[in-house]
């Protein structure tokens, strides 16, 4: 089963972006604009504070537009997404594509927006912590910092005692694309939350952002 099939719809209910399967997408919209975006992350069972299970370091970033996604871009001419992804993770964090590379079975998901013509394609890559702060140090001197790119950061996965700060605050954020639905499938499919945690979560968010 596809994890997009086991885990349904989360975030959003009446979100524009349907998903769509990663083999067919490429040729059945070879008119739509492609774009791939990855997800790295590691697992980290360290506690904050010895009170919040840390549970994964994921990288996230702010982009120019002040909205938050994930690192990647659009597939050029000629290109596949795996390959943009790829070049992309160059261009926006510096990755180091001989320790870490994208390949199509890290594909995770992919998205159609009808209307826009676009379709997203997703995908996740684990590390280890050691590994996930060497990226993490080597995203300064990427080419796009402080143009494309306005800083990595780490999304705080624990929910405070407010319900509100922590995890369900860091989803009243306005994301890119498709990339909240991205983050909180990609949670699910990896075991770091259950969909019960995540709907939870999205439900607290939504009852303070009126
Ligand atoms: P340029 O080189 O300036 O064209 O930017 P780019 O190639 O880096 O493209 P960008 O990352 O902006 O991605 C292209 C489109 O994908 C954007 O217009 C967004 O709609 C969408 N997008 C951006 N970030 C994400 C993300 O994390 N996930 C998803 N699904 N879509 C995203
Ligand atoms: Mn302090
Ligand atoms: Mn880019
Ligand atoms: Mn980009
Ligand atoms: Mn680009
Ligand atoms: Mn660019």
């Amino acid at each position: 089963l596809e994890p997009f099939e086991k885990f349904g719809q989360l975030g959003d209910k009446n979100s524009d972006y349907k998903k769509v399967l990663y083999g067919d997408s490429i040729t059945k919209y070879s008119t739509c604009t492609h774009a791939a975006h990855g997800m790295i992350y590691a697992l980290d069972n360290t506690k904050v504070w010895d009170l919040y299970e840390s549970r994964a370091a994921i990288l996230m970033q702010m982009r120019f537009d002040g909205v938050l996604g994930f690192p990647g871009g659009l597939v050029d001419a000629g290109e596949n997404p795996a390959a943009a992804l790829n070049r992309e993770m160059i261009e926006e964090i510096n990755i180091d594509t001989s320790k870490h590379y994208f390949d199509d079975k890290d594909h995770l998901v992919s998205y159609l927006h009808e209307e826009k013509n676009l379709v997203l394609h997703f995908y996740t890559k684990k590390v280890n912590l050691t590994e996930f702060r060497n990226i993490e140090r080597r995203n300064l001197e990427a080419k796009e910092y402080g143009i494309e790119t306005f800083g990595i950061i780490r999304p705080p996965l624990f929910t405070m005692g407010d319900n509100l700060r922590g995890f369900p605050a860091f989803l009243s954020n306005q994301f890119a694309g498709n990339s909240k639905e991205e983050l909180l499938l990609a949670l699910c499919a990896t075991n770091i939350m259950t969909k019960d945690e995540i709907d939870i979560a999205v439900e607290a968010m939504k009852k303070h952002v009126q």
